[in-house]
C-alpha cells in the first residue's frame, strides 16, 4: 500500500490508474465490473481468442436497465431524482424518481411484451426529446430488446434505410417534435419511411402530444396511453455481457449508415466507471447533456451513465439560444442545481453570438456549477477560452466518437485534472494506447500529423461489430493498421502526450456537432434528374463549424434556370436527409476539378472555400476549372480567393 502510494506520488495519479489500465487491462476493468449488479458472474474479462474481434466480460450476465434503475430503488434510493424534464418550447417539467421512472419503465416493459417484443428483437425509437423516448430505450433494454434511436431531424429515406436494416418489429414514435416554437409532425415521416422500406413491422406505438396530435393508422398503429393503461409491470430478463443492447447509426462514407452495436456488459461498465473517473460525478449529483437522444451523446450520457451512477439526468427539450434567449443554459443550471454541463462547442458558440459579453450568466446562480465538457466537433480555443473566463470553471474539450461510446481522449476530472491545453482534448483516457501513424502504418514523432489510431483491443464499451456487416467492421476501422483501431481523425500528439484532433481522414463532415456524410449528400443529389454529376465538401462556418456546399455539373444540353435547379437541389437534400443536414448552398458549375484519374479534388475546393493557401495538385487534369470554382464560390461569399 505504501509502495503504490509513494509510486502514485511520484508519476501522478492519472499516469499511474492510465499505465495500470494498459498493463492490466483484465483486472482493471474487472474491478470497474464489480460496481455492477450482476446474475452471473463473467468467465473471463476479455476474450481475445478471435483477434482482431474481442468480447469483453463473456459468459457474465446482466440486464442493464436493472443497473439503471431497479438497483437503485432496492438499495433504498427510490426516493432520489433520476430524470428532470425541462422543456421550455412546452412550458413542462417533470420530476421523476428513480422509483417513479423504474414503474413507467416496467410498465412500458409490459406493453411491449404483451406485443411480443422479446431479447433480440429490435425496435426503433423515432421520438422527439420527451421522457417517453428514454423510458421506451430501458423498456427494451429491460426486456433485452435491442433499441435503434433514429434522431428527429433525419427524413424518412434515413429512417426507411434504418428500417430496413435492422428490421424491428415495433416502432415506437410521436405525433410530433418542436423545432424553433413550431411543431414538427413525425406521423407523416414515419408514413412515409414505412412505405418506402421493404420490411414491415408489426405495427407502432404512437404518443399524442397536445402541441399536435396525429391520426393514426388503422390496423398499424396503437395509441402509447391505451397501450399502457393495459400493460401489467414485466421484469427485467438477463442477458448475455456481450448480447446487443442498442444499434445507433451513423455516417460512413457512403450513403449506406453503419449500424454501430453496443453491447450490454462492457458498456454498463465503462460508462459507469467515466461517470466518476471522467466526469468526476458523484450519486444523487444533478448531470446534464444537453444534446438529443438521437446521438450517441445522449445514449450515453442523457440516459445510461448518469443513471448507471445514481446521478440525476436533466432531460432538456429546447435550444441554447431562442428558448428563450441567450440565458437558457444558466436557467437550467441554477434552476436544478447542476454540477456538470455537457454540450458542443456549437452551442455555446450560439450562445456567444447573442450574448457576448456573458451578460445573461450573471443573473442566475450558478455556485453549483462545478465543470464544463465540450465534445461532438473540434472545440476552437477561443470558444473555450470564452467559456472558461464567462463561467470559472474548468472547460474539457474531450473526444470521442459513436463508435467509441466514450470518451477516448479526456481529462479526467475524477482521477487527476491535468493543465488544459486550448486546441487539445488533453490525453487518451485509461483504456485507450492511442498512436499517431503515418500512411504505411509507422509511428511518426511527436508533433508531427497523422492518423489517430488505438491499439486493440479497444477499452469495454467500444463497439465490437456492425450490425449485419462484419466485414465492412473489419476492412473499415481494422484493416488499414493491422493491430489498431482506425478513428478516422487525423492528428498528433505534443511532448506531453496530449492529442491534437485536426480533422476526419475519410469525407465525413460535422455541422453543429452532428456527423454527416457528403457522400449521402451526394447521392441524395444526384438524384436531380438535371445533374449528371456532383461533389460536396464542408467549408467552415464560424457558427456550426462546418456547413455542407454542392457543386453540381447539369445533364449536357439541360436549358431550365440555373437558380431552379439550386434550389431544388436544397430541397432534394432535406427530403432525402433530412433538415439535420443544413444545406442551404447548391452552386452550379460547368465541371468539377479532378486528377487525371477521375478523382474529384475535394480537398482543393475546401481549401479555396475556406481561403486557404494550397498547391494546384499536379495530377490535375485542367487546372482552369479551380478558377471557375473560386468564383462559384465568392459568388456565393465563401472566401474563394486563389493563394
Ligand atoms: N427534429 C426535427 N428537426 C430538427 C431536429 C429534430 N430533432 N433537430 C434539428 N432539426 C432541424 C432544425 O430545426 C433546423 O431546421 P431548419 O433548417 O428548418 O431551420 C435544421 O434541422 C438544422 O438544425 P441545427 O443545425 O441544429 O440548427 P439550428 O439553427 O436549429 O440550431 C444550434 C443551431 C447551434 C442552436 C444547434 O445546432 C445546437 O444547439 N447545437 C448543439 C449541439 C448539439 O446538440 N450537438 C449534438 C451532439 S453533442
Ligand atoms: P460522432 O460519431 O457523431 O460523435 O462524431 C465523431 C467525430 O466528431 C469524431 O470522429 C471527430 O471527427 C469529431 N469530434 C468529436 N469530438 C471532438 C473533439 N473533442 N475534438 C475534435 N473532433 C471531435
Amino acid at each position: 500500500m505504501r509502495t503504490r502510494q509513494k509510486q502514485e506520488n511520484a508519476m501522478g495519479k492519472f499516469e499511474e490508474v492510465y499505465k495500470r489500465s494498459l498493463e492490466d487491462p483484465e483486472g482493471f476493468w474487472g474491478e470497474a465490473a464489480d460496481q455492477l449488479v450482476w446474475d452471473r458472474k463473467w468467465d473471463r474479462v476479455l476474450d481475445d481468442s478471435q483477434a482482431p474481434l474481442y468480447r469483453w466480460f463473456p459468459g457474465g450476465r446482466l440486464n442493464t436497465c436493472y443497473n439503471a434503475l431497479d438497483c437503485h430503488v432496492e438499495s433504498g434510493n427510490g426516493s432520489r431524482l433520476a430524470l428532470i424534464y425541462d422543456s421550455p418550447v412546452t412550458g413542462a417539467l417533470r420530476h421523476y424518481s428513480y422509483q417513479d421512472l423504474r414503474d413507467e419503465v416496467a410498465r412500458l416493459a409490459g406493453a411491449l411484451k404483451a406485443r411480443g417484443v422479446e431479447a433480440g428483437d429490435r425496435v426503433i425509437i423515432y421520438m422527439p426529446m420527451v421522457p417517453e423516448a428514454v423510458m421506451a430505450m430501458l423498456a427494451c433494454a429491460r426486456l433485452g430488446a435491442v433499441h435503434s434511436v433514429v434522431f428527429g431531424g433525419f427524413a424518412s429515406n434515413e429512417l426507411a434505410k434504418r428500417i430496413n436494416d435492422s428490421q424491428p418489429r415495433l416502432i415506437l414514435s410521436a405525433s410530433c417534435g418542436i423545432e424553433g416554437g413550431r411543431a414538427v409532425p413525425y406521423k407523416p415521416l414515419l408514413d412515409k419511411a414505412l412505405e418506402a422500406a421493404s420490411h414491415k413491422p408489426q405495427g407502432c406505438l404512437i404518443l399524442q402530444r397536445p402541441e399536435e396530435r396525429c391520426e393514426l393508422t388503422a390496423g398499424r398503429d396503437e395509441d402509447w396511453q391505451e397501450a399502457l393503461s393495459g400493460a401489467t409491470a414485466a421484469d427485467c430478463v438477463p442477458v448475455e455481457a456481450t448480447d446487443p443492447l442498442y444499434i445507433l447509426y451513423t455516417s460512413g462514407t457512403t450513403g449506406q449508415p453503419k449500424g454501430i452495436v453496443r453491447d450490454n456488459g462492457g458498456h454498463a461498465v465503462a460508462l459507469k466507471w467515466s461517470m466518476k473517473h471522467v466526469y468526476n460525478i458523484d450519486p444523487g449529483e444533478v448531470y446534464w447533456t444537453a444534446s438529443d437522444i438521437g446521438w450517441v451523446v445522449g445514449h450515453s450520457y442523457i440516459v445510461y451513465a448518469p443513471l448507471l451512477q445514481g446521478a440525476t439526468t436533466v432531460l432538456y427539450e429546447g435550444k441554447p439560444v431562442g428558448t428563450p434567449d441567450a440565458g437558457a443554459f444558466w436557467r437550467v443550471i441554477a434552476q436544478h442545481g447542476v454540477v456538470t454541463l455537457f454540450t458542443a462547442p456549437t452551442a455555446f458558440r450560439a450562445i456567444r453570438q447573442q450574448d457576448p459579453q456573458g451578460a445573461k450568466i450573471a443573473e442566475h446562480d450558478l455556485s453549483s456549477f462545478r465543470a464544463l465538457f465540450l465534445a461532438g466537433e473540434r472545440c476552437d480555443p477561443d470558444t473555450l477560452l470564452w467559456a472558461q473566463d464567462k463561467l470559472k470553471v474548468p472547460v474539457i474539450d474531450h473526444w470521442w466518437q459513436t463508435e467509441t461510446g466514450w470518451p477516448i481522449v479526456a481529462n479526467c476530472l475524477g482521477i487527476e485534472q491535468l493543465p488544459v491545453k486550448p486546441g487539445s482534448p488533453t490525453r487518451p483516457v485509461p483504456g485507450w494506447d492511442l498512436r499517431i501513424l503515418d500512411g504505411e502504418g509507422n509511428e511518426v514523432p511527436r508533433g508531427t500529423i497523422g492518423s489517430i489510431v488505438g491499439r486493440l483491443p479497444m477499452p469495454p464499451g467500444t463497439f465490437p461489430t456492425l450490425w449485419n456487416a462484419q466485414e465492412r467492421f473489419v476492412k473499415t476501422y481494422l484493416s488499414s493498421f493491422p493491430g489498431y483501431y482506425q478513428t478516422g481523425d487525423a492528428g498528433y500528439m505534443d511532448k506531453d502526450g496530449y492529442i491534437f484532433v485536426m480533422g476526419r481522414t475519410d469525407d465525413i463532415i460535422n455541422v453543429a456537432g452532428h456527423r454527416l456524410s457528403t457522400g449521402a449528400i451526394e447521392e441524395a443529389l444526384a438524384n436531380h434528374p438535371d445533374v449528371a454529376e456532383c461533389a460536396v465538401i464542408g467549408v467552415h462556418d464560424d457558427l456550426k463549424g462546418q456547413l455542407p456546399v454542392g457543386f453540381l455539373v447539369l445533364n449536357a444540353g439541360c436549358a431550365r434556370p440555373v437558380e431552379d435547379i439550386e434550389k431544388e437541389a436544397v430541397q432534394y437534400v432535406r427530403d432525402g436527409i433530412g433538415p439535420v443536414a443544413a444545406f442551404k448552398t447548391a452552386l452550379v458549375v460547368q465541371r468539377l476539378p479532378k486528377t487525371r484519374s477521375g478523382k474529384i479534388l475535394r480537398g482543393t475546393m475546401r481549401h479555396i472555400a475556406d481561403g486557404e493557401s494550397y498547391n494546384t495538385p499536379a495530377t490535375i487534369d485542367d487546372p482552369a476549372i479551380l478558377d471557375e470554382i473560386c468564383e462559384a464560390l465568392e459568388e456565393a461569399g465563401y472566401a474563394g480567393r486563389r493563394a
